[in-house]
C-alpha cells in the first residue's frame, strides 16, 4: 500500500465513515492521527494500534494546524449532516477551509475531501457524471456540501496543494445510523411500507468500498484535482434495497402507498421539519425517491481502474452481526 509508514490525519474519525477509514489505515501500517472533539466519542478509538487521538474542532485554525503538523496525507471527512444552513456552513465550508489551510501549512502531499452525491441535488436526472454543474437546490446539507467542495478547491489552489474529492452515495454498513439502522427498522416491519412499487433507484454503497476509493485517491496520480462519484452503478431499486434488509428480518412483504397523497402532504411535512430547524425540500424528495438516476462510475473505472466490489447481498449480510449487537435483529 502506497501510504504504509506515512502519517495521515483523519477528520471525522469518531464518525461512521471516518471510523472505518481509521481502522483500515491503521490495519495497513499507516500512522493515523484521528481528530476527535468529544472525549466520550474519542474513547471508541482508544487502544487501536497505530492511532493517535488528537482533540480539536475543524473550525479552529490553531487546533487544525497542530493536528495536521507532520502529516503526509489529510482525509477530511468531518461534517455537519443536519441543522440550519448557517450552522452547517460554519462546519462544512469554513471548517473545510481551516482543514485545507492546515494541510498546506503541513506541506501535506495530498488531501482527500469527502463530498457527497447530494451536491448534484434532487434535480439531476438520467446519467449523473462528475462534469455536471452542481445544482444543490435548497436543502442546507446539499448547499453547504457544494460550497464546501468549492472552498476546498479554492484553498487548495491558493496553496498549491494536491487534492482529490470523493462524492459518495448512500453509505451503508455496520455503524451507519441512517442507511443501515434506520432503514432496517423500516424494513423489518411487516409489510415494508414505501412509495408505490419501490421501483425508483436507491444508491447504497458499502462503507468498505468508499474507504477503498478514499485510499486510492490519496496516492493515485490521476486523482489530483479531480472529483469522483462513489455509487452503485447500476443502482438497485428501493424495493431491492429494502427487501434485502427485510429478508434479514425473515420476510418479504411490501405495501406500496400511492404517491399522489404523499405529494399532496409534502408541503405540510416540510413546514413541520422547518419548524424543527431541519429544512428539507420534501416535494422534490418524494420525486427523487421515485426517480431512476445513474451516478456514473465510468470516471473512477477508466482513470483509476477502480470499481465497487461489495454486492448489495454481501453488504447487507455483513450488517447482520452489527444489527444483532444493537438489538435490532434477533
Ligand atoms: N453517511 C452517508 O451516507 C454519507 C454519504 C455521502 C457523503 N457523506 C459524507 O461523509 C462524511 C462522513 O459522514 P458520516 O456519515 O460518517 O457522518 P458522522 O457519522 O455524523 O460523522 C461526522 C464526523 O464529523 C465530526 N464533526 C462534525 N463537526 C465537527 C467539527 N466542527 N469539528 C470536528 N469534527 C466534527 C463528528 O464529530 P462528533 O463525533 O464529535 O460529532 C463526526 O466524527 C461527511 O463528510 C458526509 O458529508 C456521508
Amino acid at each position: 500500500m502506497a501510504l504504509m509508514g506515512k502519517t495521515a490525519l483523519v477528520t471525522g474519525a469518531t464518525g461512521f465513515l471516518g471510523g472505518a477509514l481509521t481502522r483500515r489505515l491503521a490495519g495497513e501500517g499507516v500512522r493515523v492521527r484521528a481528530l476527535a472533539r468529544q472525549p466520550h466519542k474519542a474513547a471508541r478509538l482508544q487502544g487501536i494500534q497505530g492511532v493517535e487521538i488528537v482533540m480539536g474542532d475543524i473550525t479552529d485554525a490553531a487546533q487544525m494546524r497542530a493536528a495536521a503538523a507532520g502529516c503526509h496525507v489529510v482525509f477530511h471527512g468531518a461534517a455537519a449532516l443536519r441543522g440550519p444552513l448557517e450552522a452547517q456552513r460554519r462546519v462544512n465550508v469554513e471548517g473545510t477551509r481551516q482543514v485545507i489551510r492546515a494541510a498546506a501549512a503541513a506541506a501535506a502531499e495530498r488531501v482527500v475531501h469527502v463530498s457527497t452525491i447530494a451536491v448534484y441535488g434532487y434535480a439531476a436526472q438520467g446519467e449523473v457524471n462528475e462534469d455536471l454543474p452542481l445544482t444543490p437546490g435548497r436543502v442546507p446539507y446539499n448547499i453547504s456540501k457544494a460550497e464546501g467542495e468549492a472552498a476546498a478547491r479554492e484553498e487548495a489552489a491558493r496553496h498549491g496543494l494536491a487534492y482529490s474529492i470523493i462524492r459518495p452515495a448512500m453509505i451503508y454498513g455496520p455503524g451507519s445510523g441512517m442507511w443501515t439502522a434506520s432503514l432496517f427498522r423500516l424494513a423489518q416491519r411487516r409489510p415494508v411500507i414505501f412509495i408505490g412499487a419501490g421501483s425508483g433507484c436507491a444508491y447504497p454503497i458499502y462503507v468498505d468500498d468508499v474507504v477503498d476509493l478514499m485510499v486510492r485517491l490519496a496516492s493515485h496520480p490521476a486523482a489530483v484535482g479531480e472529483a469522483f462519484n462513489c455509487a452503485p452503478d447500476p443502482a438497485p431499486t428501493w424495493r431491492e434495497f429494502l427487501l434485502a434488509y427485510a429478508r434479514l428480518a425473515g420476510h418479504e412483504r411490501w405495501l406500496g402507498l400511492p404517491p399522489l397523497p404523499l405529494k399532496l402532504a409534502a408541503p405540510l411535512v416540510e413546514w413541520a421539519l422547518t419548524l424543527r430547524g431541519e429544512p428539507q425540500d420534501v416535494p422534490a424528495l418524494v420525486d427523487f425517491l421515485q426517480g431512476r438516476r445513474r451516478y456514473s462510475m465510468a470516471k473512477a473505472r477508466e482513470r483509476l481502474g477502480w470499481t465497487p466490489r461489495v454486492t448489495l447481498a454481501e453488504g447487507v449480510s455483513r450488517c447482520a452481526p452489527w444489527l444483532r449487537e444493537k438489538g435490532l435483529l434477533r
